[in-house]
Formats: C-alpha cells, sequence, structure tokens
C-alpha cells in the first residue's frame, strides 16, 4: 500500500508536461478533418530525431544519463541508491500513426520525465534505479507490425528481422535504422535487452469508458490479443470493354468475395472481436482495366486466446475457399498473445490513485502497447488516463492538462513505490 509523500505529487508540474507535450506536438504538426491539431511523425525521421534531441535535452538537464541500444530504443536512466539493483522501466513510444493525435505514446514518455524529474526535485532517493524508455516504432505506421523495439528488447524477435520491411517510399527497416544509428552515433551505447524490475506504461486510453464512467485513472488488467496479415490476390489485367465477365480473373472481385466471407466468420454477436481491414492496394488502379492485383490488410484483435487462435488460423482457408479465379498469398506478419498484467503493478497504481484522492477503474487495453512483449520479462502494468470521447489515431485525440498530469502524479507515486521494494 503507498503513501505517497505529499511533496512528491506537489512537484508534479501540470504546466511542464503540459508544454513539453505541445513543443513536441510542432514536430510534425498536422490538421485534421475540422482544424484539429494532430501530428505525423513516423519513426526513424529526421523529425522523430529532432524529437528525440528535444527529449535527451530535458533529460540531460535533469542529469539523467542517455543511451541507445542497436534498434534505437532511447533510455534515460535517474539513479537508485544500491549499486546493482534491477531498475524500474517506464515509457512508450514517440512515433505516431500518419493521420495521428498529440499523446498517443508520447505521453507515457514525457509522463515518466516528468514522474523523475519531481521526484528529484522532491528530494526522494530510490532504492532502484528509473529507466524512462522511448520504444522504436511502436505504431507500425511507416515500417509494420508496430512494437519492433519492445520485441527486440524482449528478445520475442532478433534485432534484424524487420530489415527487410519496406515503407512506401521503398526504403527498408534496415536502411532507415543505420541512418539513424549513424545520425545518433554520439549517443552512448547499451546492450539490447535488460531484466527490469518491473514496467509501467503510461497512455491515454484510446478508448471511451473512463470519460463515459467519470473515472480518473484506468488501472490497465491487460491487453487483448492481435494478429496482423497481408492477403495479396493475383489475377489478370484485362480491357473493362470488352473482356466477358465470365473469362477474368478480377483481383478486385475476389476481394469482395474475400473480405465477404471473413466478416461471416468474425461475426461476433458480443461485439468483443475487432476485425478490420484498414489499407487496399489495387493494381493499376485505373477505372477502365480489370484489376490484376489487391493487397489487403488485417487487423484481428480478440481478448481469448483460444478464440484469437482459431479465427486467426481460419482466415486463409476462409480466403482460400471465398475466391474465384485468383492466386492466394497470405502472410502473418504480427502476432501477440493476450497477455494479463501482474498485480504487484496493477495494484500499485489503483493505491496510488486512491491515495491521491482519484477515482480509478479497472479496465483491459483493446489497443496493443510494448508493455504486452514486457509481460513475460517482469511485473508489467499501464495506466490510463480519459481521452475525449475515445478518440484516439486521429487529430481530434485530446486530454485536458489535468488528465494528463493526474496520471503522472499517479505514475510518479508508482514508481517511487516500486524503486523501493
Ligand atoms: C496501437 O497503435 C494499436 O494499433 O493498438
Ligand atoms: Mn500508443
Ligand atoms: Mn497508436
Amino acid at each position: 500500500m503507498s503513501s505517497t509523500a505529499p511533496n512528491l505529487i506537489a512537484a508534479v508540474s501540470e504546466a511542464r508536461q503540459w508544454d513539453r507535450l505541445m513543443e513536441l506536438a510542432k514536430l510534425g504538426a498536422i490538421t485534421g478533418a475540422d482544424g484539429e491539431p494532430g501530428v505525423n511523425r513516423a519513426c526513424l525521421t529526421p523529425l522523430d530525431r529532432e524529437a528525440r534531441r528535444l527529449v535527451i535535452s530535458w533529460a540531460e538537464g535533469l542529469g539523467l544519463t542517455v543511451s541507445v541500444d542497436e534498434i534505437g530504443n532511447l533510455f534515460l536512466r535517474h539513479e537508485g541508491t544500491e549499486a546493482g539493483a534491477a531498475p524500474v522501466l517506464t515509457g512508450s513510444h514517440m512515433d505516431t500513426q500518419p493521420n495521428g493525435g498529440r499523446f498517443d505514446g508520447i505521453w507515457g514518455v514525457i509522463a515518466g520525465l516528468e514522474a523523475v524529474q519531481a521526484i528529484r526535485e522532491a528530494g526522494i532517493a530510490t532504492r532502484r534505479p528509473i529507466e524512462v524508455v522511448a520504444w522504436t516504432n511502436e505504431e507500425g505506421g511507416r515500417f509494420a507490425p508496430g512494437c519492433m523495439g519492445s520485441m527486440a528488447y524482449a528478445h520475442y524477435k532478433p534485432a534484424n528481422a524487420w530489415d527487410a520491411v519496406a515503407d512506401a517510399e521503398g526504403i527498408t527497416f534496415g536502411q532507415a535504422l543505420a541512418e539513424h544509428r549513424a545520425a545518433e552515433a554520439g549517443l552512448t551505447h547499451r546492450p539490447l535487452g535488460g531484466k527490469p524490475f518491473a514496467y509501467v506504461e503510461a497512455h491515454i486510453e484510446q478508448g471511451p469508458r473512463l470519460e463515459a464512467e467519470g473515472a480518473d485513472i484506468g488501472v490497465v488488467t491487460g491487453i487483448q490479443g492481435s494478429r496482423w496479415f497481408i492477403v495479396e490476390l493475383r489475377g489478370e489485367t484485362a480491357h473493362a470493354g470488352t473482356a466477358p465477365v465470365s473469362l477474368r480473373k478480377d483481383a478486385v472481385q475476389d476481394m469482395i468475395r474475400a473480405i465477404t466471407a471473413l466478416n461471416a466468420l468474425m461475426t461476433d454477436p458480443t461485439d468483443v472481436l475487432r476485425f478490420t481491414v484498414g489499407q487496399i492496394e489495387v493494381l493499376p488502379n485505373t477505372s477502365n482495366t480489370v484489376a490484376d492485383r489487391v493487397r489487403f490488410t488485417i487487423d484481428f484483435r480478440h481478448p481469448d486466446k483460444d478464440v484469437l487462435l482459431a479465427n486467426g488460423d481460419a482466415i486463409e482457408p476462409t480466403i482460400r475457399s471465398a475466391v474465384k479465379n485468383c492466386e492466394v498469398t497470405v502472410t502473418e506478419r504480427f502476432h501477440a498473445l493476450p497477455v494479463e498484467f501482474d498485480a504487484l503493478v496493477t495494484d500499485a497504481v489503483e493505491d496510488a490513485a486512491t491515495a491521491q484522492g482519484l477515482s480509478s477503474l479497472r479496465i483491459p487495453s483493446g489497443a496493443f502497447h510494448d508493455a504486452q512483449f514486457m509481460v513475460p520479462l517482469c511485473p508489467s502494468g499501464m495506466i490510463f488516463v480519459p481521452c475525449r470521447n475515445g478518440v484516439s489515431h486521429n487529430p481530434a485525440e485530446y486530454s485536458t492538462p489535468g488528465q494528463l498530469a493526474a496520471g503522472a502524479r499517479v505514475l510518479a507515486a508508482v514508481l517511487t513505490d516500486l524503486a523501493n521494494r
């Protein structure tokens, strides 16, 4: 049970945290359809590096030690009093969706920095070190899938597993990472991986529940499973005016058959299952030519491992039996099983919220997060704060300075608690 030092709570600055978020939101600023201020800052780009330099300058100003690993994960370390004690790790990611908001990911990094700054300014010594991490490529927007940095840290995959993944311009992850590492060659290097004592990630909820239920803090109980696939259909081009329909190998028509069959497979009267086709490429993409190629993505999620495995494994056979004329290739590119967070962290979050007079709600996460890959390494958990209308991956994404400050205060208390165990 935590009893938070009042000076720690007072040392968390709502204005400083908000100002930092707004400074960072200038890097990659975009305007949404209704004029909302969003951000497009893809990973391993010059903008990403500019944002990192800003965060590094704040961390160095605080006296934190900065280091990077071979996949570009960035660590900002506050020392503990006990030499060799395993650190408490906190953080999130700094990359955004192409049409993203100002808070998804970056708030978890800035909240970690704010919490550490408050701990230092309050003169609180912690037994364990606290490290703030910014994971590389959580979003998977430029290079799919997401969570590459945390997967590599957790040795779930080797760091070079995605070297050949190309972005929309044909630049590979391997090339972008090499360029990025050269640009950050002046930073101290650390080995990939580690064995933290615990991991805590602060994030906006990205869903509507906390706001609807009037809760200040989400005590995140776990994360549902996700599987990502790419489907490629290969037919034959033909003249739209002359080729008889019966002789065509029309990739668009086969895509419609495939998605219709998948919609039937994924029908869930309880509305728990999430099935999304979010990206479709058609070639040659002209109105008077029958398309010979279609490539579409599948994002499938479920909290129940058995459903995730059974329905996910049924995707390829369902597509194969639905298409009539095209050759089919189905490639799975992300496979994250559902996880449950550890009571060490969930209880610490709930206790800290209660001790600060904040209302809290235990909720699972529908979005995936780097925390998913920390679960096998150490007791892990997350802190959510409400976001307006539950909107995220959208420039309209918004949490108030006060909601974010409440989250940072809970994070500061949780980090202090865990770092003294
Ligand atoms: C993370 O951005 C997700 O898609 O859940
Ligand atoms: Mn995120
Ligand atoms: Mn996101």
